[in-house]
């Protein structure tokens, strides 16, 4: 069984059990309150699905999770919903309930394909919009609605207007992490995943060698140290990944010997530097599942490493305890109540998402790849910050 060791970085990194956040006696607490209790018949509903997070929930909690979950997956299947569940979701949520799982790239291309008439996104709201621009005749619900994201916040539609003004010639490429207002005023949107093959075909299918990638300076300037086309770049930063740094990684290595990092292009460059392996949440964990490392460290959201554990019980994870306090908002009883209520639906005008999409539908129809890995250890590029 793989073993979780807890490894705060910093001061305020917050709480290592994300779960703590709603915490056993917390769901407890909220399905009582709903009526729901742990029955013999929830028990026998849910058994199986325990066995997946045993690694992570002690057995004596479960019963605190299991009536929820039981209520989630009943009514998905009376409403003809789904749960698309991010990689960064707490174990319950992303094993015990998530219909699709994965990466923003992964979860995208299950909204456009779904069949069901209700998506429930365990995620943030821009993964949300990303699904109704999609899936526009579905009702795409989130659980809660702050649940945003830093790098979201960074920019609006006014300001890409104003970057198209100042380089009217240069392809804008943006980062899904975004609202729909600023994927309309785009050419064509990327992940973590494919960041650098959609930069390389915007300059070639442009024809020109720059190209303008937003809002993540991290992003754009380790994209920039993997092409050889030159970035034009915004100040955005994931609130997250922006506090790992080198020091970490070598306070790390020094501290369990032999550990393979792995790093999310959110972070730093110099964190890329230092790595062993970057990519998408997706990349990292197919490198653990398929690599088998002994011990790792997965320089991303801290939730991360106990969903890939599940898969992986030959590895231990050493967790950095860095929480997205957006991600976190999302709990069982949130989706729950979403589903029963069907709230909080998100809309978007027609006019935007017609627009966005065809900044979305660009990156789809590119052909599909495994996600990319980042190449570590490279020299810094520079980069043109806007
Ligand atoms: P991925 O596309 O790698 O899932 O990343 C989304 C995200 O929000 C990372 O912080
Ligand atoms: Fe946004 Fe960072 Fe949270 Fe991802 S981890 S949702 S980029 S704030």
């Amino acid at each position: 069984m793989a073993r979780i060791i807890d490894t705060p970085l910093h001061e305020a990194g917050g709480s290592c059990d994300a779960r703590a956040i709603h915490g056993a006696w917390g769901a407890l607490d909220a399905a009582a309150r709903r009526g729901l209790l742990y029955t013999p018949e929830v028990k026998a509903k849910t058994d199986h699905l325990y066995e997946k997070v045993k690694h992570v929930i002690p057995a004596i909690e479960w019963p605190a999770y299991a009536p929820l979950i039981a209520a989630i997956n009943d009514m998905k299947r009376a409403k003809n919903a789904v749960v698309l569940a991010h990689n960064y979701m707490t174990s319950e949520i992303f094993h015990c309930v998530g219909d699709f799982r994965g990466d923003s790239l992964q979860l995208a291309r299950e909204a456009a394909e779904t069949e069901a008439a209700v998506i429930v996104q365990a995620g943030v709201h821009f993964m949300a919009e990303t699904s109704k621009i999609l899936a526009p005749e579905k009702t795409v619900l989130i659980p809660d609605l702050r649940a945003g994201c830093s790098l979201a916040a960074s920019i609006t539609g006014a300001d890409v207007r104003l970057i198209k003004a100042r380089y009217p010639d240069v392809p804008v490429v943006t980062y899904v992490n975004t609202s729909a207002e600023v994927k309309a005023e785009s050419d064509v949107t990327c992940t973590s995943s494919n960041a650098a093959a959609v930069v390389e075909w915007a300059a070639r299918t442009w024809n020109t060698d720059r190209v303008i990638l937003i809002p993540d300076e991290y992003l754009a300037r380790n994209v920039a140290a993997q092409t050889g086309v030159k970035i034009i770049a915004w100040h955005g930063r994931c609130e997250v990944h922006e506090r790992f740094t080198a020091q970490d990684i070598a306070e790390m290595r020094a501290a369990h010997p032999g550990v393979v990092v792995l790093a999310h292009p959110e972070c730093p460059p110099d964190v890329m530097a230092a790595a062993d392996f970057a990519g998408s949440t997706a990349a990292l964990q197919h490198y653990v599942e398929e690599r088998r490392p002994a011990k790792v460290v997965l320089l991303t959201e801290c939730s991360m490493s106990d969903n890939v554990a599940a898969a992986s019980p030959s590895t231990d994870f050493v967790r950095p305890c860095n929480l997205c306090p957006h991600m976190k908002r999302i709990s069982l009883e949130g989706i729950y109540d979403a589903l029963r209520e069907l709230k909080h639906e998100v809309t978007i005008p027609e006019d935007v998402r017609a627009r966005a999409r065809q900044a979305i539908q660009r990156m789809l129809d590119l052909p599909k790849e495994k996600p990319r890995a980042f190449k570590v250890g490279m020299p810094e590029a520079a980069v043109e910050l806007v």
